[in-house]
């Protein structure tokens, strides 16, 4: 029993990095990166423009050599098993190109094909991949005919065809309207469902919470924070406490009681004040205070900070908090 235990251990990681590094002239795009992904999950590298999300895929998918650390795909590592790991991503997609001069339908077909499906098989699955990205109309034009945001889905659709073992989608909702995006979120839910571990990549939190329950967010190159949404929330900005006065007079009194008892609080919209609730005890603290304030609450609420805050907030983009 032990020992199967050890031997699936192994394998758990489909994806596995340590000290990943790229530079680019005097910069480093990728800064030591660390990442697990357990196999048969979806796993999101959340980070804004130009954190380094795109040249990881590329290392992983053994398009671009890694300058320092090493990276495996499936136990394989991608620089010195580069073929064996392209059999297991699949290299279709975003990392194969469209043929110009066919039909999305024949395109989706011919990956069909080339990927040992009988012809049958390729079929049908060219034409629920042309459903399921709205192409149908289009399945008989040219790919060159597309217009930008077909051409997308057919990309799209082409790195489904197959089914790979551990599927990399970079950045695969953007520009795809709510529809298509639930419709492609459906995909990768099934993707993982059927044992497909599925890496991607997105600049929205919304995404990343919708679809994953590993996190990774990078920033400059480097992961600045990772675990489960919740644990992310957590590990930011915690709880927080939320009380407004029956009397707006006493917000004074009241947030300097609570920053005393939180170690920080301010006055939001609508009269309320609101502080970080490290611990359960500090509620108590704070209503001990309030009472012997003789100061009257009209309302009380504890809540969690949105994982989009937690984004702002470790990132730096938008506005300052706290
Ligand atoms: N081929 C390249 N040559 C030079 N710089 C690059 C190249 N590819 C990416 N970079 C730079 O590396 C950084 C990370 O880029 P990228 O991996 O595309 O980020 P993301 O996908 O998260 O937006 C950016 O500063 C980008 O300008
Ligand atoms: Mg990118």
């Amino acid at each position: 029993m032990t020992q199967t235990r050890v031997a699936a251990t192994k394998s758990e990681s489909a994806v596995s990095t340590r000290g990943l590094v790229k530079r680019f002239g005097g910069q480093r795009a990728v800064d030591g990166v660390d990442l697990d992904v357990p196999a048969g999950s979806v796993f999101g590298l959340l980070g804004p423009n130009g954190a380094g999300k795109t040249t990881i895929v590329r290392m992983l998918a053994t398009l671009l050599a890694p300058d320092g650390g090493t990276a495996e795909v499936g136990g394989l590592d991608v620089v010195r098993n580069a073929h064996a790991v392209r059999r297991l991503i699949g290299l279709t997609g975003q990392y194969a190109s469209v043929d110009e001069a066919l039909s999305g339908r024949e395109n989706l077909y011919m990956i069909g094909r080339l990927l040992d499906m009988p012809a049958k098989a390729a079929r049908a699955r060219a034409d629920e991949l042309l459903e399921t990205f709205g192409l149908t109309d289009a399945a008989r034009k040219r790919a060159k005919e597309y217009s930008g945001g077909m051409r997308r889905r057919l990309d799209l659709a082409a790195s489904l065809v197959g089914t790979p073992q551990v599927l990399f989608l970079d950045e695969p909702t953007t520009g795809l309207d709510p529809q298509r995006r639930n419709d492609l979120w459906g995909i990768v839910r099934e993707l993982a469902w059927n044992g497909t571990t599925v890496l991607l990549t997105t600049q929205y939190m919304e995404e990343a919470e919708a679809l994953t329950r590993h996190i990774a967010v990078m920033d400059r190159g480097r992961i600045i924070a990772s675990g489960s949404p919740d644990e992310l929330k957590h590990q930011v900005s915690g709880r927080r406490l939320r009380v407004r006065p029956v009397d707006a007079a006493d917000l004074p009194v009241l947030q300097g009681l609570m920053a005393e008892a939180l170690g920080a609080a301010r006055e939001e919209d609508l009269g309320y004040v609101t502080g970080p609730l490290a611990e359960d005890e500090k509620l108590n603290q704070v209503l001990r205070e309030v009472a012997a304030k003789e100061i009257a609450l009209a309302d009380l609420s504890t809540f969690t900070a949105s994982l989009d805050e937690v984004f702002i907030t470790l990132t730096g983009t938008g506005r300052e908090d706290h």
